[in-house]
């Protein structure tokens, strides 16, 4: 992963613990990551199960792979080297929000296994939870859908280097939960995330 290019920097703990943020907010938070092609269905579930935390009276929040390139993010493009600072920006960032006691819902396509399991890595170190969502959905399905004409564009060689194209995805080999956006709706794919954490103790208080 990136080189540490500062020196003498060190971090700095406050006076209120993790564990606090955790009992004041009755949740100890975790990332959920979504990954899948363009198309797959990721923003949407996540739009949905934020919704559905939030009737639990758990507080999330989405990060999203179109939203992050608009701000934090604007300065990468999609070579293969910029998805990969992307991904370990966003995995810092979901960090964070774990930290805080939040529910990270983060939706990138993030292509690359390597990248994605650096991610799980940095929360594992931290002893933050990292559940890999899986929203697999047929190349052709996402194409047929092309909410944002994208896949027209990338077969007419409008955009390079699009994923699924003429750029690599690289499918999870044992994420904690694996969708099927072409045959699930989306109120089961949420109740199947929602029962994994239910199952898993994220929903209970503390
Ligand atoms: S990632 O590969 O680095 O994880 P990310 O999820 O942040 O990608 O952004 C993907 C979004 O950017 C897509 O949903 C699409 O709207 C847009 N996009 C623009 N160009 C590309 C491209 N070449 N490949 C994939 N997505 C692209």
């Amino acid at each position: 992963m990136t080189d540490q290019k500062a020196t003498n920097v060190h971090w700095h703990d406050g006076e209120i613990s993790r564990e606090a943020r955790c009992n004041l907010m009755g949740q100890k938070g975790a990332t959920l990551w979504f990954t899948g092609l363009s198309g797959s269905g990721k923003s949407t579930v996540a739009v949905a199960l934020e919704s559905a935390l939030h009737q639990h009276g758990k507080l999330s929040y989405r990060l999203d792979g179109d939203n992050i390139r608009l701000g934090i993010n604007k300065n990468l493009g999609f070579t293969a080297e910029d998805r990969t600072e992307n991904i370990r920006r966003i995995g810092e960032i979901s960090k964070l929000f774990v930290d805080s006691a939040t529910f990270a819902l983060s939706s990138f396509i993030s292509p690359y296994r390597l990248d994605r399991d650096k991610v799980r890595e940095l929360h594992n170190e931290s002893g933050f939870d990292f559940i890999e969502i899986f929203v697999d959905c047929p190349l052709a399905e996402a194409e047929k859908r092309d909410p944002k004409g994208l896949y027209k564009k990338a077969r007419a060689g409008e955009i390079k280097n699009f994923t699924g194209i003429d750029d690599p995805y690289e499918a999870p080999e044992n994420p904690e939960i694996h969708l099927h956006t072409d045959q699930m709706t989306v109120d089961e794919e949420v109740t199947l995330i929602i029962n994994y954490l239910k199952d898993n103790k994220f929903l209970t208080d503390i």
